[in-house]
């Protein structure tokens, strides 16, 4: 095995200079809602009734993350492929959405939770997108936490876009190719305003990301939970925060002891 020598402790010239020190609790929670069908099927219920149920875990965590310091919620909503499911399905997610923005919206606002979208709007029905400008209008000035809804979002389809956009500003001699760094590029995601996720859980104890920002995922440290979204409680949020505080994050550096 490959080691450094004896001596050479994790200096902290190892990290890179951007990255600051592991801190106990993730100040980026990303969540990938996943196991509503089954969680649903399992019952003999329909599938749209695990989605429902999926929101009561949505208004839980959301509540609980800010309570527990939180500073940067997303939840993963929508995908771009969530498209190919029955009209039905979709249509059903899409009306549930709209429930939730109704009854959660002033709520959110006066729990000081800021909400803010990623992905593609432009695709999603004309009312949800109207929603979606009201929301963060109605939360803006939210300083407790932020709720990023990641809604018809696909991470390939936002690294391409970026691509596209720097390289047409290269194309206009704006920029010059040897400028665009890793600052360039995280600059034109849909995630420029916020931090990397820290932490990225999944549900249902499938191990995949699924398209789900596969850039800022680059540190971020993966957890998949062997429950459904719609029994993922406080508890289990309280359970992912001790396992990510256990972790030993290096940055590419090395270990902080031993
Ligand atoms: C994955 O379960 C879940 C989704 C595709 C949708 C998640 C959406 C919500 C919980 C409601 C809307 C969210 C907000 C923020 C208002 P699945 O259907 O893939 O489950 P399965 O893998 O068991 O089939």
């Amino acid at each position: 095995m490959l080691r450094f020598k004896p001596g050479r402790k994790a200096a902290t010239t190892e990290v890179p200079p951007n990255r600051a020190e592991p801190r106990a609790l993730p100040e980026h929670v990303a969540i990938i809602m996943d196991g509503n069908g089954r969680w649903a099927t399992r019952r003999g219920l329909p599938r749209i009734a695990g989605h429902k149920r999926g929101i009561n875990s949505v208004r839980k965590i959301t509540r609980h993350a800010k309570e527990r310091g939180v500073k940067y919620l997303t939840l993963f909503a929508f995908s771009t492929e969530n498209w190919l499911r029955p009209k039905d399905e979709v249509h059903g997610l899409f009306d549930l959405f709209r429930y939730y923005m109704r009854r959660e919206c002033r709520t959110l606002a006066r729990e000081g939770v800021r909400i803010r979208f990623i992905g593609d709007p432009s695709e999603m029905p004309e009312d949800i997108q109207s929603m979606m400008v009201e929301a963060q209008d109605m939360t803006a000035s939210g300083d407790a936490m932020t709720l990023i809804v990641a809604l018809n979002y696909g991470s390939r389809a936002e690294i391409v876009a970026a691509t596209q956009r720097l390289a047409a500003r290269a194309a206009a001699g704006e920029i010059t190719p040897e400028s665009i760094d890793d600052a360039a590029i995280s600059a034109e995601m849909n995630t420029a305003d916020f931090p990397d996720p820290d932490l990225i859980v999944r549900t249902s104890g499938e191990q995949r990301l699924s398209n789900f920002l596969l850039w800022q995922a680059a540190y971020s440290e993966f957890l998949f939970v062997d429950r459904h979204w719609p029994d993922f409680d406080e508890e289990s949020f309280d359970e992912c925060l001790t396992l990510y505080r256990d972790r030993d994050r290096r940055f590419g550096g090395l270990r902080k002891s031993g």
